[in-house]
């Protein structure tokens, strides 16, 4: 098994100049379904809903609750359980919260940003987040967009909504959660994920990835979008500190480095 994946993963690589993106097996788990990296952590979750934290080469199960969804970032680390309660992990396992229920939330930045069932985008305001100590309740604040999928990081927040349509949520306030407006930007994902450094990916429907370019201080909404080559579809991906790791439709764990 090793050496297929080797061989299919070795090709995986961007075809224009500035950015080489070359994949290679992670340390196998298979039937993985959703990856989150931050702050050097990578965290996943299978389809049986356990989830997995990466230390060395080998992936330790995370904590005892079952989930939805798994995420790592300043924030702190939070899940979704098949229950679709937020779970923030506190003393070495996921402590539920009572208030709003989630499909995903995102620790990306300061504050979390999570979406509901209904679809309806969330944020607790990085003072609650972080401050969240033990079984809570937890006074999440509306945002006047309807998502399937949300993500924040230093220099904004971006979602994508059931009609895969992406948008960009301008001048987010991590302390108040409150945000400026929305903007689109072009194309179509059905995932999207802001790294802690800013940097944003996400996957299409086809199982494409892509990157948005030129974003910065400056142009927090950046320019474009740039396709990364995959040998393979991919449903599921995370960039953190130089790496962007992808989960194939089939669950397979990848780590790729430009
Ligand atoms: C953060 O959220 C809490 C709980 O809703 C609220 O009491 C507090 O005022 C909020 N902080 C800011 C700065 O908005």
């Amino acid at each position: 098994m090793k050496g297929l994946v080797t061989f299919l993963l070795g090709i995986g690589y961007l075809a224009t100049s500035d950015a080489n993106w070359i994949c290679d097996e992670a340390p196998p788990l298979y039937n993985v379904r959703q990856v989150d990296a931050g702050l050097g952590s990578v965290v996943v979750r299978d389809k049986d809903s356990n989830a997995y934290f990466l230390a060395g080469s080998d992936w330790k199960l995370l904590g005892s609750i079952k989930l939805k969804h798994v995420t790592v970032g300043p924030a702190g680390l939070w899940g979704v359980g098949i229950d679709d309660n937020v779970y923030k992990y506190i003393a070495g396992d996921f402590t539920p919260s009572t208030g709003l229920s989630m499909l995903q939330v995102d620790a990306g930045n300061n504050q979390v940003v999570g979406v509901s069932p209904s679809s309806t985008a969330n944020c607790l305001n990085s003072t609650t987040a972080m401050a969240l100590s033990g079984v809570g309740y937890l006074s999440w604040s509306s945002l006047s967009r309807s998502l399937k999928y949300y993500s924040c990081g230093p220099l904004g927040c971006w979602g994508v909504d059931t009609n895969n349509q992406i948008f960009f949520a301008q001048n987010v306030d991590p302390s108040t959660c409150s945000t400026s407006g929305w903007r689109n930007a072009p194309g179509s994902l059905i995932m999207i994920e802001v790294g802690t450094d800013g940097r944003v990916f996400g996957a299409n429907i086809e199982g494409k990835v892509y990157e948005r370019t030129g974003i910065s201080t400056a142009l927090p909404f950046g320019v474009d979008w740039v396709y990364i080559p995959m040998c393979i579809g991919i449903r599921h991906v995370s960039y953190d500190l130089g790496k962007l790791w992808v989960v194939s439709n089939s669950g397979i764990i990848m780590r790729c480095s430009s």
